[in-house]
């Protein structure tokens, strides 16, 4: 691809700015960000998009403003984000404790490992009847046909929502993400956009009422009606709540899913590693989650003045992690740029954050993506990737649109 972005390089150090999504999508951010991490790890930038932030874009530096919460707040919002989306639910990873830990207290035995141990035959169930219903030597979207609707399916699981109805919920989770000004085929005013979640928000309500008055169960809504702490939340708070666990798990796995066939295709001889020894798949996930990094960013906001990589940053600046780079940092990970299925420490990484707001759906998501290797590997000699994929328009989901395949059986 041609570039259509200046080098990094030809720009002065001090107006050096990597948050212009054209980057991602154009894949030549890593120029920036490796400039970034040599030159000026914490970063002052005037963002003609964003306004002034920090970017922050090494490993260790990246751990500490994710393990200080009482330094660097979540409120109100944890992206650099648009300007342009007024109607923002209160979620709680956009909140510090005590409200954050209560409320992701209530949601976590969804996803304990003992629900997951549960959860495991009915996933794996799935993942079979979703694979032996792809067309074999023929070209289709990986996207769409297995990373979309395995995700899709596992949501529908998590919150017991009705199966057959279970496409609304990424229908909710691409408006919920939608960058009017970006996306295009997506654009809807402010207000068509709120109408849809209004109506999201109508529909978990009568989900929420029928759960309450049941014996409780383990799925989200459930655990929700039933706990102190929630059972009473306003509806625009349980609102955001549900848009974070729908948008959390889905964008994230989705994309986890289809880098995987991706990175196994830029690196051929590792993909030949996994056929001699499929035993090797739980390390790739981790590699792989690492290596496609499918949140790009988390942002903060400096609680007090404080010191940061010999900088001061002043109280109610925006610092932002740019964990996409600080997964790239050689001085952490070894040939970081590489991607090495059994790479020593494979889980070392950035991907799922630090610290109270630590991904709260990592071994689930893990264990997804396990069992669709695994079941992979069962059936086909190879994913061959035909073109390269066209990519999604954003600085923070790192993430695909269209992956062009074709399946190889066994022989
Ligand atoms: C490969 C897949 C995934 C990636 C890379 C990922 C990444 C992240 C990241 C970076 C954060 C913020 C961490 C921080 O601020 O320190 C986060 C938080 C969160 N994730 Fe995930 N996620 C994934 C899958 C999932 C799944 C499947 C769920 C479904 C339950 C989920 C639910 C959440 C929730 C609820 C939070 C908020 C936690 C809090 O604020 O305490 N994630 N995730």
């Amino acid at each position: 691809m041609t570039s259509i972005l200046p080098d990094p390089y030809s720009i002065p150090l001090e107006e050096l700015d990597p948050s212009n999504s054209n980057l991602f999508l154009n894949q030549e951010h890593w120029a920036y960000f490796e400039r970034l991490r040599k030159e000026d790890p914490v970063h002052y930038v005037d963002s003609e998009a964003f306004g002034p932030y920090w970017s922050v874009t090494k490993f260790q530096d990246i751990m500490y403003v994710d393990s200080h919460h009482e330094l660097f707040s979540s409120e109100p919002r944890i992206t650099l984000g648009t300007s342009s989306i007024d109607f923002e639910p209160p979620m709680f990873i956009a909140m510090d404790p005590p409200r954050h830990d209560e409320q992701r207290a209530a949601v976590t035995p969804a996803v304990a490992p003992k629900r997951l141990a549960e959860l495991e035959d009915v996933i794996r169930g799935r993942v079979q009847t979703v694979l032996d219903g792809l067309p074999v030597g023929e070209s289709f979207n990986w996207v769409d046909r297995v990373s979309i609707e395995l995700t899709t399916q596992m949501l529908a699981t998590l919150f017991d929502f009705p199966f057959e109805e279970r496409h609304l919920l990424t229908y909710w989770s691409d408006v919920a993400t939608a960058n009017p000004e970006l996306d295009a085929d997506k654009a809807r005013t402010e207000e068509e956009r709120r109408d849809i979640l209004i109506e999201c928000q109508r529909r978990f309500a009568e989900i929420w009422q029928e759960r309450a008055q049941q014996p409780p169960k383990m799925d989200l809504i459930s655990l929700l009606a039933h706990n102190p702490n929630t059972a009473n939340m306003d509806p625009i708070e349980m609102l955001g709540n549900l848009i974070l666990l729908i948008v959390g798990g889905n964008d994230t796995t989705r994309n986890t899913m289809s880098a995987s066939v991706y990175a196994l295709h830029k690196f051929p001889e590792q993909y030949d590693k996994l056929r001699a020894d499929p035993s090797h798949i739980t390390s790739m996930i981790s590699e792989t989650i690492r290596w496609q990094t499918p949140l790009g960013h988390m942002r903060r906001l400096a609680t007090q003045d404080t010191e940061l990589g010999g900088k001061l940053i002043k109280k109610g600046d925006k610092v932002v992690m740019w964990y996409v780079s600080g997964n790239r940092d050689d001085e952490v990970i070894e040939n970081p740029n590489d991607y090495i299925i059994d790479r020593p420490r494979a889980r070392h990484h950035v991907s799922f954050g630090f610290g109270i707001h630590r991904c709260m759906g990592n071994r689930l998501a893990e264990m997804q993506l396990r069992i669709l290797w695994e079941e992979i590997m069962l059936r086909f000699s190879k994913v061959e990737v035909l073109a390269e994929p066209e990519r999604v328009n954003s600085n923070f989901v790192m993430g695909y649109v269209d992956l062009q395949v074709k399946l190889h059986p066994l022989s």
